[in-house]
């Protein structure tokens, strides 16, 4: 079965140019509940970790330098199949192919400065969460 949590990142892109309050009140609308959040600007081991899946990828240095550009706002999201339901709230990496309403279609300017992250499996959301918040953060609710 589905879990029903995921780990987003709203990226420095957005946080920046403060849009990180509409994108919240959006992934409210459509049924997320917020179950951990924090403002925080990651170094570049951080980064690199995070993303280590991405490596051996031309757009890895680049990402890298992007997410420690300034600070970011990781948050635990829970909601039903969490991890397909925030794919489609956000959209499609590239956002000129991301539909309509979703936070990339509204607030993404390019596939690498995206607007926003979201877990691709439930293993990586529960890995992804453990990321960025304790253990004793993630316990209630
Ligand atoms: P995200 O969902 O956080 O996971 C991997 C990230 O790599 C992706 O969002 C983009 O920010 C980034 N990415 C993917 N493809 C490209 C690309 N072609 N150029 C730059 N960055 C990319």
């Amino acid at each position: 079965m589905a879990g029903n949590t995921t780990l987003t990142i709203i990226k420095p892109d957005a946080f920046g140019a403060g849009k990180a309050g509409k994108i919240v009140a959006l992934l409210e609308e459509k049924g997320f509940t917020i179950k951990a959040a924090r403002v925080m600007q990651l170094t570049k081991a951080q980064a690199g970790e995070f993303y280590a899946i991405h490596r051996e990828r031309p757009f890895y240095a680049e990402l890298v330098q992007f997410m420690t550009s300034g600070p970011c706002m990781p948050m635990v999201l829970e909601k039903a199949s969490a991890v397909s339901a925030l794919r489609d709230a956000i959209g499609a990496t590239d956002p000129a192919e991301a539909a309509a309403g979703t936070v990339r279609k509204l607030y993404a300017e390019s596939k690498g400065r995206n607007a926003i992250h979201a877990s691709d499996s439930d293993e990586n959301a529960q890995r992804e969460a453990r990321f960025f918040f304790a253990e004793t953060e993630l316990l209630w609710g």
